[in-house]
């Protein structure tokens, strides 16, 4: 699958194994929620770009370095499921901006309605946008959400979608409209069921977070 990459790692496989479980509580799943973002924050922060610097060090030597511009990064959690991720990324690249995007399923017609909308002027001045959305299963929030993006000046070449648990149909949804996303996910998953949910997947993301 072009511009997919999937996180093998034995820490995601074995989070993965407590996200998909319907015994594990709000706690761990929280836990292994993060922890499995920690994975997938060190995977998609691999290729940023760094600059050549000099520092001198306690021995009164210089030494080349290299150093990151972390506030060109800019996070974006798609509410509520996204919000799973954000201390993950936070570890890596503890300087990021946060804007949110807040998305409702519609769930009669799995359409999605979008009811909060946070962004900062001059998204163009951003070089990287991670959005951090669990769950990528019709691809119909996602779509969306890269429509608010792409509308509001991100290049859609600089934005990598980053995922817990992905289905084939969102993906394809995707990279038919926007083949320059990258997604880094833990699982691409056999296929949705009749109402739209991950199979096998987690269940509701946000209501495993925050409510159950
Ligand atoms: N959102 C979820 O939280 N779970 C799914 O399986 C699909 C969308």
């Amino acid at each position: 699958m072009d511009n997919v990459v999937v996180v093998e790692h034995p820490v995601t496989k074995h989070c993965l194994k407590f996200l998909r479980d319907k015994k594990t509580g709000t706690a761990l799943f929280r836990d292994c929620m993060s922890r499995l973002g920690l994975c997938l924050a060190y995977q998609a922060t691999a290729d940023l770009p760094t600059r050549q610097a000099q520092v001198e060090t306690p021995l009164n030597v210089m030494a080349d370095v290299e150093e990151l511009d972390m506030k060109g990064v800019l996070l974006i959690p798609v509410l509520r499921a996204g919000l799973g991720f954000v201390n993950s990324f936070l570890e890596i690249i503890p300087e990021a901006k946060i804007a949110h995007i807040g998305m409702a399923r519609d769930h009669q017609t799995l359409e999605a309605k979008v009811y909060l909308r946070s962004l900062p002027d001059k998204l163009d001045t951003y070089q990287r946008v991670y959005v951090l959305d669990p769950m990528l299963a019709t691809g119909n929030s996602c779509v969306k959400t890269m429509d608010i993006l792409t509308a509001s000046g991100i290049d859609p070449a600089s934005i990598v979608l980053v995922c817990a648990f992905t289905a084939p149909e969102g993906i394809k949804q995707l990279h038919q409209k926007y083949p320059q996303i990258k997604v880094v996910t833990a699982s691409v998953d056999k296929c949705l069921n009749e109402v739209g949910y991950i199979i096998p997947g987690c269940g509701d993301a946000g209501d495993r977070l925050f409510l159950l």
